[in-house]
């Protein structure tokens, strides 16, 4: 079924909003004040998902898509409006989501924009028919790609190099599944297989790491290391990094960087800090130098390992790393600050309760997910806290992603 709808706002989803007869259409591919034609995918009592058939009038901040991948490829779904719009739609989905999640008005935070083009320091591609690529739009299909703008140059050339070893070892390339290429001072190929590989060499890699993987977590399985190491190492604020071939990172170092100084300011003086989900320490370490003491929390084995050596090296003696599910883990002591950067699925309810019952003066939340930031929001709001600031990090430019950095304080 077609319709024709008029754009009143971007909302969560990086959806175009329109409303009519009483119902609520989120259209894909539409930005506020066009008039779309669209055709409805899904349709519910109340609202519908729809995608753009037709732009009738168009917004004047639209621009060509300088990828020509746009529109086949899953990625980058802004790409063809201006880099302003997007920030300021970022802001105000922000804002929409606090007012209908978290049940707050809140005032319209800043958002640090970061490099448009080329800030992406890992890339997950699929693999056929020795070519890298990406899925279609809304399928499994795989979608050859040339080059990816938002891909770092460095990892830009590096795929071409794994590209061709792919096209001369046929037979190795026929039982690749995935290949991750990350980036810090040095680069890395993580080959992932359901068999052992062996790999042939790739001289523009400077690290070369196979996974023996079924499950479909990507980055996981059985590592060995063909050429190099099985880690990466990077500075950021100082601050120096190992990073593990399994363990997370921010994708974007600019962006970290600007996570960092903000956390930061808002952590300045804690005396005792918890910092959950801390991964291989990126915010502990950043920490350091101005609060007394930091205990991070972490799942990963293998980035708890990372972050008790990265202390070493920094020289850093007030950090603390325990490795634990945080809903597994029980405070014996009072922590003045929290840091939680949880995956995108947020903080569940029991961890929620367990921090407020240690009382914290300040939670500090930073979300890569605004849906489950403003729920979690919301629970620390009936259990007597309140947003004191928020800043936004641009951390995904192109897409509708976006980075929150805020800061509740006990009322
Ligand atoms: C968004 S990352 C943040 C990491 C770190 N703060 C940083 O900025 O690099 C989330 C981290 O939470 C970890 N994690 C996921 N589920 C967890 C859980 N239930 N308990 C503890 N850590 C978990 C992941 O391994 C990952 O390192």
């Amino acid at each position: 079924m077609e319709k024709t709808l008029l754009i009143e706002k971007m909302v969560a989803g990086g959806f175009g909003l329109s409303r009519k007869d009483g119902k609520i259409y989120l259209v894909k591919g539409a930005y506020p004040g066009e008039v779309v034609e669209v055709s409805i995918e899904k349709e519910k009592k109340d609202h519908a998902l729809c995608k753009t058939k037709r732009v009738i009038r168009s917004s004047a901040d639209r621009i060509s898509p300088p990828c020509e991948h746009f529109q086949s490829c899953d990625g980058c779904e802004w790409m063809n409006v201006r880099y302003d719009k997007q920030l300021e739609y970022k802001t105000s989905i922000f804002v929409d989501q606090m007012k209908h999640i978290a049940k707050l008005e809140v005032p319209t935070p800043t958002i640090v924009p970061t490099s448009p083009y080329h800030y992406r320091n890992k890339l997950e591609f699929a693999v056929s028919s020795e070519r890298l690529g990406y899925f279609k739009k809304g399928t499994n299909d795989f979608l050859p790609i040339k080059e990816c703008l938002i891909s770092s140059r460095n990892l830009g050339f590096l795929k071409l190099g794994v590209e061709k070893v792919l096209k001369d070892h046929k037979k190795f390339s026929s039982n690749v599944d995935r290949v991750v290429l990350r980036e810090a001072e040095k680069n890395m190929v993580i080959f992932v297989s359901k068999r052992k590989l062996t790999p042939p060499k790739i001289e523009e890699a400077n690290n070369i790491v196979s996974l023996e993987n079924r499950s479909h977590v990507v980055i996981s399985g059985r590592q060995t290391v063909h050429k190099g190491k099985a880690f990466l190492k990077i500075e950021l604020n100082g601050i120096e990094y190992t990073i593990p071939a399994k363990s997370f990172f921010q994708v974007n170092y600019s962006g970290a960087s600007e996570l960092a100084k903000i956390v930061k300011k808002y952590a300045k003086g804690g005396k005792k800090v918890l910092d959950l989900y801390c991964g291989v320490g990126f915010l502990s370490l950043q920490l350091a130098d101005v609060c007394e003491k930091i205990l991070g929390l972490e799942s990963s084995p293998i980035s708890i390992k990372a972050a008790r050596k990265n202390a070493r090296t920094n020289g850093i003696s007030n950090t603390k790393f325990l490795l634990s599910k945080v809903q597994e883990w029980n405070p014996k002591k009072h922590f003045d600050t929290v840091v939680v950067d949880p995956p995108r699925s947020g903080i569940n309810l029991s961890v929620t309760q367990k921090i407020t019952s240690m009382k914290p003066s300040r939670i500090i939340y930073v979300s890569c997910d605004v849906t489950t930031f403003a729920r979690d929001v919301r629970e620390f709001v009936k259990n007597g806290y309140s947003i004191e600031k928020v800043t936004l990090i641009d951390m995904f430019p192109q897409t509708h992603h976006f980075e929150i950095v805020s800061l509740l304080t006990s009322t």
